[in-house]
């Protein structure tokens, strides 16, 4: 069982993408289900069909779904939801702030992971294939598992037994909101199915992220980012998708600006990703709807005939390796870049705005968008090991109030602040 998620900057192909790849797989024999999870859906739209909340057959071997975040909060958290309204007011927030930060950003993304964990753990699709949100909501989804552990052991301070023996007490000495035995039991199932979404989607053998991007540098530079983001994550990227590619054989004057354009912002994509597969989908001549569309397109991407090398499977891993890395080693942030064929000779660090850094070795440059925590930290050096260029960040810093508040921007983590008593601006 394969799952593969489709994001990217908004209106840069993902739903086409994403519905071309699980037509493909069907059309392979995969018993496929396509889901979106942004809530302006426009699957439908791509098959030429009305897609709701239910799973619908759309060819042999296809089904989509386009998931209804209203309706599946409903389904699973209204009354946990409850609760928490109850807990915040009692912490002493304004019970207007308190409705409104129990409405989580990220609960909606919740819904998705459910749904995307129940299809998987089914045993009935052999490929589930996700349109998913633009990047920022999607890196919300997938920072989901991580974060709402945490907060549900901080705002779940009580042992259910400890409860059942304290509540007569606890309820004559104070006004805490003492969470029911069944608010308990949709806590502890939602910290069970994110501990197995969290598994299911880090799993590099199972889960592919694909990045759809256009030939445009702020297209580019935010899918970066947000591959800089899901390696901190530790979800495997395994290819990058640009779409709308202008054809060399336009032969219109007006476009050739257009046109040089893109073929500078393609080797740009070349250099920022490597050594990722770039699979490039021209700009069609008309809109991608309907089957004959989306199978052109799927063909552009993977390949029809054995001319062009394609095996022609969307659930294949396109690269399995990590080419980037995040992680914490004595003192230090280590972003670790694997670089197996780089002559290892003087490396050359410059960061170019806050937020990016270009290493150069000789003649061989890397463009590489950094973590907001990351690019405010002081660089102390770089070094290979094995295959990697490790470049390290001093964690001091980062740890020092300065530092986390930016990375502290998210309500997120506002509201950890928040429930730790630290004052939140
Ligand atoms: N290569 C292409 N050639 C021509 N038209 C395209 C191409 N790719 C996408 N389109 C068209 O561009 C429009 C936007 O594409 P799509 O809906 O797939 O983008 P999206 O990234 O899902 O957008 P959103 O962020 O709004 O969900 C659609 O009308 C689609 O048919
Ligand atoms: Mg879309």
């Amino acid at each position: 069982m394969r799952i593969l998620l489709y994001t990217g900057k908004g209106g840069v192909g993902k739903t086409s993408v994403s519905a071309a790849s699980a037509l493909r797989c069907a059309e392979l024999g995969y018993r496929t289900v396509v889901l979106s999870t942004d809530s302006a859906h426009s699957l439908g739209d791509s098959f030429n069909t009305r897609i709701g909340n239910e799973l619908v057959e759309l060819t042999p071997n296809l089904w989509g779904q386009e998931i209804d975040l209203l309706h599946q909060m409903d389904k699973y958290w209204g009354r946990v939801q409850e609760y928490l309204n109850a807990l915040f007011a009692w912490r002493g927030m304004d019970s207007l702030v308190a409705e409104e930060t129990s409405v989580l950003p990220g609960m909606e993304e919740l819904a998705s992971l459910m749904q995307i964990t129940h299809l998987a753990e089914s045993g009935v699709y052999d490929a589930i294939v996700i349109d998913a949100a633009p990047t920022g909501s999607t890196l919300q989804l997938l920072s989901f598992p991580d974060i709402a552990r945490w907060y549900i052991e901080k705002i779940m301070p009580f042992e259910r037994r400890t409860l059942q023996i304290a509540r007569p007490i606890m309820s004559r000495m104070s006004d805490f909101p003492l969470p029911d035995d069944d608010i308990f039991e949709s806590v502890e199932e939602l910290v069970d199915v994110l501990e197995r979404t969290s598994l299911l989607l880090s799993d590099s053998n199972i889960s592919s992220m694909r990045l759809v991007i256009n030939p445009e540098k702020m297209v580019i530079k935010e899918a970066q980012r947000a591959y800089a983001y899901l390696n901190l994550y530790g979800y495997a990227v395994d290819s990058i998708v640009c779409n709308r590619v202008f054809p060399q054989e336009l032969q219109e004057d007006y476009f050739n600006g257009w046109i040089e354009a893109q073929q500078r912002n393609l080797a740009l994509v070349e250099e920022a990703f490597h050594p990722l597969p770039i699979f490039r989908i021209p700009f069609f001549e008309e809109e991608v709807l309907g089957q004959e569309m989306l199978q052109r397109m799927a063909a552009t991407i993977f390949g029809t005939d054995p001319v062009r090398g394609g095996s022609g499977d969307p659930t294949q891993i396109y690269y399995q390796g990590e080419p980037q890395k995040i992680y914490a080693r004595n003192g230090h942030y280590i972003l670790s870049i694997a670089l197996p064929l780089v002559e290892k000779d003087e490396v050359n660090l410059h960061r170019s705005v806050v937020d990016e850094l270009i290493v150069r070795i000789g003649n061989w440059k890397r463009n590489i968008a950094l973590p907001i925590g990351l690019a405010r930290l002081e660089i102390d050096g770089a070094k290979y090991e094995g295959d990697r260029l490790n470049i390290l960040f001093r964690k001091e810093e980062f740890d020092s109030e300065d530092a986390a508040e930016s990375i502290q921007t998210s309500p997120w983590a506002q509201l950890k602040a928040r429930l730790q008593g630290e004052s939140v601006a």
